[in-house]
């Protein structure tokens, strides 16, 4: 483009512009923000009440050659969101739906009842103290889609590490009003490879762009894969010190699993892990304490439920959420609301993606070389952990937390939550670990109260709740 012609076109847009400004200053603002005002939703189907907040959803191409978009949904906090920070939140997987997962049954403000077709609000969704922003990474999953369908058969951690970034670089000339935004990077699960991968792609992107900086301020993972060794150590321990398996089985995991990847197990190790599946029984993994989504448990519940008297006041626990969100996300009602483009993505929305797991390319054996780069950079990093998970246990996290050395500011503790300990917590330089008592893999889906106190003190750079001492007065 000659000098000339890009003076004449900024001219034009000028122009266009001042004449929308004079005729009618929506459609002026409407010109500039056109995608956004689009990806606006209005009330959704099932949705019997009426909200304090604004939520967009839609679709940014992260790839125009290979006609690659990712799908995300933004909730606006409920109160003075233009002063609140920008929170993402990743699940894992690889495969799996930030909006069935993270937005639906765990820190979102929708979640859905148990007809799969009616919405109800979430009293500890985290857009009570953040903008929240969930996106379905990478393609071919949930609603993000690509035109080359071979895509689907290469994602891997590279790949969604440089879709991510684009993602965002995109994302916030859709929403400029979040550039510049304290933003921070929330997730779980295999999200814990995501999350700092996709931070680490942000700073050195910074580095090199003075001008569209991304203005990360930190992150925080829960029950995250953060190194397949101490992953898998800490998994075998777990599971042997709980009583789930056998002393024997125990033993065999330590000989035949010790030094393969998380994700691609050895033949002989998969043999052994089949006979632990085997002697767990048949339990929620990611939830050892409360009852799996079984055909059991339905019938246990109806049998609950003709013995209680209808209308609970506290919203007892359902194994079974993802069952509803897949009868919700599949109407198409649901779908028009949402901008999907159904023609171009997944026939079918699942909550995990088959084919993308199975087809995943490269996974990083470990991150914590990232760990020890950006908490060198000041960033603020938390990670979690629900201690009633036996698929990324507690105790992989110790392990892998472990390796990193880090000099402690604030030791162990207890912390509480209205008197009861909430868990435990210690600080390091550059670092907190907070565990969360009582909580599986999905900390905010099993202690929503907790998990809102989690990302609040994480927020605000505080430290987890200390017992309140009652005064005498
Ligand atoms: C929602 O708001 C509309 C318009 O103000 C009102 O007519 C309606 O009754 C409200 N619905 C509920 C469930 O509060
Ligand atoms: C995918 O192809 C459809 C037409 O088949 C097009 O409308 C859409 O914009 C394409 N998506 C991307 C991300 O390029």
């Amino acid at each position: 483009m000659s000098t000339l012609n890009r003076v004449f076109n900024i001219f034009l847009f000028i122009f266009i512009g001042k004449l929308h400004l004079i005729g009618c200053r929506a459609i002026f603002s409407l010109d500039l923000g056109g995608q956004q005002e689009l990806d606006r939703v209005s009330k959704l189907p099932g949705q019997n009440f009426n909200i304090s907040f604004a939520h967009s959803a839609g679709y940014v191409t992260v790839n125009e050659e290979f006609g690659r978009a990712l799908f995300y949904w933004l909730f606006e906090a409920e109160e003075e969101p233009s002063s609140k920070p920008l929170v993402l939140w990743l699940n894992g997987g690889p495969g799996c739906s930030a909006i069935g997962y993270g937005l639906a049954e765990e820190i979102g403000p929708f979640h859905v009842e148990k007809d799969g077709k009616t919405l109800y609000l979430n009293p500890n969704s985290w857009n009570k103290v953040a903008n929240i922003l969930f996106v379905d990474t990478p393609v071919g999953v949930g609603f993000s889609y690509s035109n080359t369908s071979n895509d689907l058969l290469n994602n891997g951690d590279k790949s969604t590490a440089a879709d991510n970034l684009e993602f965002f670089v995109q994302w916030f000339k859709l929403f400029p009003q979040y550039k510049g935004r304290d933003f921070y990077i929330t997730g779980e699960s295999y999200a814990g490879h995501y999350i700092p991968q996709l931070s680490q792609a942000i700073v050195r992107h910074n580095l090199n762009n003075e001008e569209e900086v991304i203005n990360l301020k930190g992150f925080m993972v829960g029950n995250a894969l953060i190194d397949d060794f101490y992953d898998q150590l800490g998994r075998f321990q777990f599971l042997w010190s709980v009583g789930m398996i056998s002393d024997q089985t125990f033993k065999q995991l330590n000989i035949f699993c010790d030094f393969g990847s998380f994700l691609h197990t050895s033949e002989q190790c998969n043999k052994v892990l089949d006979i632990s599946l085997e002697e767990m029984g048949d339990i929620d993994i990611y939830s050892i304490f409360t009852p799996p989504c079984t055909a059991n448990f339905n019938r246990f519940n109806q049998l609950l439920k003709r013995k209680k008297k209808v209308g609970l006041i506290k919203r007892a626990y359902d194994p079974c959420t993802l069952q509803h969100s897949v009868i919700y996300f599949n109407l198409p009602e649901v779908q028009n609301a949402l901008h999907v483009h159904s023609k171009n993505s997944p026939s079918k929305w699942e909550t995990c993606s088959d084919e993308v797991n199975k087809n995943w390319k490269d996974s990083a054996m470990s991150v914590l070389n990232i760990y020890r780069e950006l908490i060198h950079l000041g960033l603020r990093i938390w990670i979690f952990s629900g201690d009633s998970d036996a698929v990324v246990p507690v105790t992989s996290t110790r392990y892998s937390i472990d390796a990193l050395e880090l000099p402690t500011i604030s030791p162990w503790r207890a912390w509480y939550d209205y008197g009861q300990v909430g868990g435990w917590i210690q600080e390091y330089q550059g670092l907190t670990f907070v565990v969360v008592r009582g909580a599986g893999h999905e900390v905010p889906l099993h202690k929503p109260k907790q998990a809102l106190t989690l990302i609040k003190s994480f927020l605000s750079g505080t430290s987890m709740p200390k017992l309140e001492t009652l005064s005498d007065s």
